[in-house]
Formats: C-alpha cells, sequence, structure tokens
C-alpha cells in the first residue's frame, strides 16, 4: 500500500485499453501511445488477474512491434505463467522486445507470498534507478528471506514442488468448470484459461453485483465483484472474479452451486 500511495502521489493518468479475448486492441494500444506518450504501459500477458486470460502469440509480436515503433516502454507483470494445467507455453513479451520491457515476476505463487520476494529484468538504464528507488524504499530486501529463495532455487525444490500444485490446481479449475457448466442460469458466460488462478465471469446486462455479493457472503460465497478491476466508475458492473485454488473441488462444487443459484434469482 505503501508504494501505492507514493505512486498515486505523483498524481498519474490512468488510460484503459480495449481488450478481446486475444488481449490490448493494437488501435486501442497505438492510438493510446500516439495521443499520451504514456510512461509505461503495465500488461499481465499471461493468466491475468482478474479475467485468467492470455495475450496470444500473434497480438504479442505486434504489440512488442509498437513498443519498437513509439520507443515506449512496457511494464511485464508475470507471476503465473509456471501455473499452466493445459496447451502451450507463450513467450513473454521481453523476449520480443528485450529494450522495451520491464520484466516482473515473484515466487509467491510457486514457492510462498509471505515471503515478499519478486524479480526484474529491466534495460539498463532503468535496472540502475529501480535499484536506487528500492534502496530509498526499503533498504534492501530481507537477507534471510534471500537465502531462503536461493536454497529453494538451487536446491531442486521449485522443479519438484511445482508439478504438485499443478496437479492439484489443475483438478480444482476443471471442478469450477464442471460446477459452472452444471448450474449457471442462462445468460452467464465464463473464461477458460489454460493456468492461473482465476476465471472471469460475465453475467447479464443490468446485474446488481452488489446485491449479488451481499447474498452470496451470507450463504458462505465470496467472490471479487469485477468492477473494482477498472479504472474507471461504471466499467464491468456485471463481472465477477472466482479463483479456483484455495479450495477442493467439492467445496467449489457447492459453492458454485450456490452462487448459481444467488445469481438466477437476481437475474
Ligand atoms: C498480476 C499480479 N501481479 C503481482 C502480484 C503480486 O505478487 P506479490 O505477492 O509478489 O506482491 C499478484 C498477486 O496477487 C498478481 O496477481
Amino acid at each position: 500500500l505503501g508504494a501505492l500511495q507514493a505512486f498515486n502521489a505523483y498524481e498519474p493518468r490512468y488510460v484503459s485499453l480495449d481488450t478481446d479475448d486475444d488481449g490490448p486492441v493494437i488501435e486501442s494500444l497505438e492510438t493510446a501511445l500516439k495521443q499520451y506518450r504514456p510512461k509505461f504501459t503495465y500488461l499481465a500477458p499471461t493468466f491475468q488477474n482478474p479475467t485468467g486470460r492470455t495475450i496470444s502469440l500473434d497480438r504479442r509480436q505486434r504489440i512488442a512491434e509498437l513498443a519498437q515503433r513509439y520507443n515506449a516502454l512496457i511494464v511485464e507483470d508475470d507471476p503465473y505463467c509456471a501455473l499452466r494445467y493445459r496447451g502451450n507455453a507463450v513467450p513473454p513479451l521481453k523476449t520480443m522486445a528485450p529494450d522495451h520491457v520491464v520484466y516482473i515476476s515473484t515466487l509467491s505463487k510457486v514457492f510462498a507470498p509471505g515471503l515478499r520476494i519478486g524479480f526484474c529484468l529491466a534495460p539498463e538504464p532503468i535496472h540502475r534507478w529501480l535499484v536506487i528507488a528500492k534502496q530509498g524504499v526499503d533498504l534492501h530486501t530481507s537477507t534471510y528471506n534471500q537465502a531462503l529463495a536461493a536454497e529453494y532455487l538451487t536446491g531442486n525444490y521449485l522443479e519438484s514442488h511445482l508439478p504438485n500444485i499443478i496437479g492439484l490446481y489443475r483438478a480444482r479449475q476443471k471442478a469450477m468448470f464442471d460446477a459452472l457448466e452444471a448450474f449457471m442460469p442462462e445468460g452467464v458466460t465464463w473464461t477458460r484459461p489454460e493456468g492461473g488462478m482465476f476465471l472471469w465471469v460475465q453475467g447479464p446486462k443490468g446485474l446488481d453485483i452488489d446485491r449479488v455479493y451481499e447474498e452470496g457472503l451470507r450463504r458462505n460465497v465470496a467472490f471479487v465483484p469485477g468492477k473494482y478491476f477498472y479504472a474507471n466508475n461504471g466499467q464491468g458492473l456485471e463481472t465477477m472474479r472466482l479463483n479456483f485454488t484455495m479450495f477442493d473441488e467439492g467445496t467449489i462444487n457447492r459453492a458454485v452451486e450456490t452462487l448459481s443459484e444467488v445469481l438466477a434469482e437476481n437475474i
């Protein structure tokens, strides 16, 4: 929160991009780059939080070309790429425009969130300033936590842990897909990501998501209303982010059944 407050103290202007199932719409990105010359464009190209969407290979190549043509900077936030349950990996934007992309990721999803260890690959001039800025904020990342991370990464633990959580999450994701298919009322649609932690559910126009949320909570089912992920008020009013990694298949099945009942009562 401290970092976000510091960021907002500079009164940044947020410009949102139009998106479709393949990622940001190219015309929308190009217009934004031309019109606003942004300091950077933030993208989470693989299993995005909140939608679970992945930017297609073709779209990534076009984004990389635009970044080079307009000498623009992209921040590629990529915490979920290792959590793939089906399909083939898509190369990071960083590999396509290395001088225009700051790649950031974290051990939070594949080791332990409480460790607070992330990492970054940045073009040299930016890397230098990031180091200075981080020193200004916290002097350094906990040495003890870094030692744990080093042991985890060099001691083969990641290689043995990943298949475990991938197997666990794949089954939970499937349980959620199956339950959505079985219980959701007409007019409700959802994404089908090949990995990550989230699905994005779209309800029919006019759905009162706050009522669905309150009633869901009363019946012990929680989700994040999608509107909180938008830059502007009034967008994404009928959307929800669902997480499938937290609970076992039986719980997921019951939760989706309950949520479907609440939705049916409100459509
Ligand atoms: C897109 C995205 N970026 C970054 C993070 C943050 O990870 P960390 O725990 O390293 O702050 C998350 C985790 O929720 C995320 O969804």
